[in-house]
């Protein structure tokens, strides 16, 4: 039997593309796992009604390991459009599969490094003042809560009277008393001290545990100050506990100039579902944007590892496919560490990084080219090369390792 079960769900567009190729390299590392393919996404809603059909969620239950490329969601009036037609019209409803995952397993630390990859064409420069320009090396690790706050859920147009009446007991709430039900949008943004501490607590593990000599708390606390308030409480709090890494603190409009500014000054990131939703994009597109941009969201119990792009219709069908696929490599990293598989997920990353660093062997996006048809052509790699460039380097190592005389490096 196989040391490790992982739940592998493509899902749409380029999941399908992206995902063979993690499963590639994992296979190259002799990572020890039996792979249950489980389906989810558009095609499971135009047939059934339910992008995330029950026999997906059981399996996830059984095996507490997914990995996770990428679904399409459209809006209300297309869904049911392309809802089989013998479906329409009997109550379906399209919900996102990912956010509902979230949901339903209480995936509510969503992890995502943002670390650069020394030689990737993408990566951030910085203008001197005594002119020519500076690279400087990102390496911040975002921790956004993933269930709460201002994407709890809780909203309305025309909230019903009740809410309202609620809500009047507030005197700020007073200028707004008088719009009528149909021009009131209300998205209510709910913190609890629970999982503030809980995110906060994960960040704080996460520096530690990585050597990362500060954590900081991004919020709006002067503003919101009962919820963003919270989580500052919460995150110093947790401080008291980790004597050896400083916390610092942020504020959210604040932190999206800073970043471009000196990224280098940051390391664990933690904030709220919005904020860090936002933080995390905008570290993202420091280091190499969507291509490299990977993610774990984590449960008590069940974890799943994904890339943060979508389904990226527009080259869903090009044959060979043209997609990086280093996100969904990044993505499998994860999963690795998290089962504590540190030396196969610390080879996938340097094989990552040699690969990124030659620079012979690029996808368009690190070419800053159109994405097309003709982008190879014009001398991209295609998703199946940028992996067969991954595979080369992994197996240079293992021939380096091999070829180390026996007993090097001991004591004598
Ligand atoms: P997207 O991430 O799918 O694509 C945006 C653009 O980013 C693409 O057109 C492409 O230029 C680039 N891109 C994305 N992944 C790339 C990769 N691996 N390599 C190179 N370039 C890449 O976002 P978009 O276009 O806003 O949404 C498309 C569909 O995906 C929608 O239906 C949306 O709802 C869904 N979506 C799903 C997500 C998920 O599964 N977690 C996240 C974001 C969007
Ligand atoms: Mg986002």
């Amino acid at each position: 039997m196989a040391k490790h079960t992982v739940v592998i769900m493509p899902g749409d567009g380029i999941g399908n593309q992206v995902m063979p190729e993690a499963l590639r390299v994992l296979r190259a590392v002799d990572f020890d796992a039996q792979y249950i393919p489980a389906e989810i996404g558009w095609d499971c809603w135009c047939r059934e009604g339910n992008a995330l059909p029950a026999r997906t969620v059981e399996l996830l239950a059984k095996h507490k390991l997914g990995l996770f490329g990428a679904i399409t969601s459209k809006p209300k009036k297309e869904a049911e459009a392309e809802l089989s037609p013998q479906l329409r019209g009997k109550g379906y409803s399209y919900f996102s599969p990912i956010v509902t995952l979230r949901q339903k397993f209480s995936l509510d630390t969503c992890v995502r490094p943002c670390i650069t990859f020394p030689g990737n064409p993408l990566n951030f420069i910085r203008k001197k003042a005594s002119g020519g320009f500076e690279e400087p090396f990102v390496n911040a690790v975002i921790f956004r809560q993933n269930t709460e706050g201002l994407y709890a859920g809780v909203e309305w147009t025309n909230p019903p009277a009740e809410a309202r009446s609620g809500l009047a007991m507030h005197p700020k709430f007073k200028p707004f008393s008088d719009v009528p039900g149909p021009d009131l949008a209300i998205s209510v943004r709910i913190i609890t001290r629970k999982a503030a501490h809980k995110i906060c607590l994960a960040a704080f593990e996460w520096a530690q545990k990585y050597g990362y000599k500060s954590v900081t708390i991004c919020e709006k606390p002067n503003v919101l100050r009962e919820t963003s308030g919270m989580m500052e409480e919460e995150a110093k709090a947790v401080a008291k506990g980790f004597p050896q890494i400083a916390l610092r603190s942020t504020n959210i409009d604040a932190q999206t100039m800073w970043l471009t500014k000196d990224p280098e000054n940051y390391g664990v990131v933690v904030a709220s579902n919005l904020f860090g939703d936002v933080i995390s994009d905008a570290f993202a597109g420091l280091v190499g944007g969507l291509g490299f941009a990977a993610s774990a969201n984590i449960g008590d119990e069940v974890a799943i590892f994904e890339p943060t792009h979508g389904s990226a219709p527009k080259y869903a069908e090009l044959n060979p496919p043209i997609v990086n696929p280093i996100a969904m490599f990044l993505s499998a990293v994860m999963m690795l560490e998290h089962v504590g598989e540190k030396t196969k997920a610390h080879s996938i990353r340097e094989a990552i990084a040699a690969v990124v660093k030659e620079g012979k062997v690029r996808t368009y996006d690190m070419m800053r080219i159109r994405g097309s048809s003709e982008s190879l052509r014009q001398g991209a790699a295609s998703t199946i090369q940028m992996t067969d460039a991954v595979l080369e380097k992994l197996a240079k190592q293992a021939a380096a390792k091999t070829e180390e005389p026996v007993g090097a490096g001991r004591a004598r």
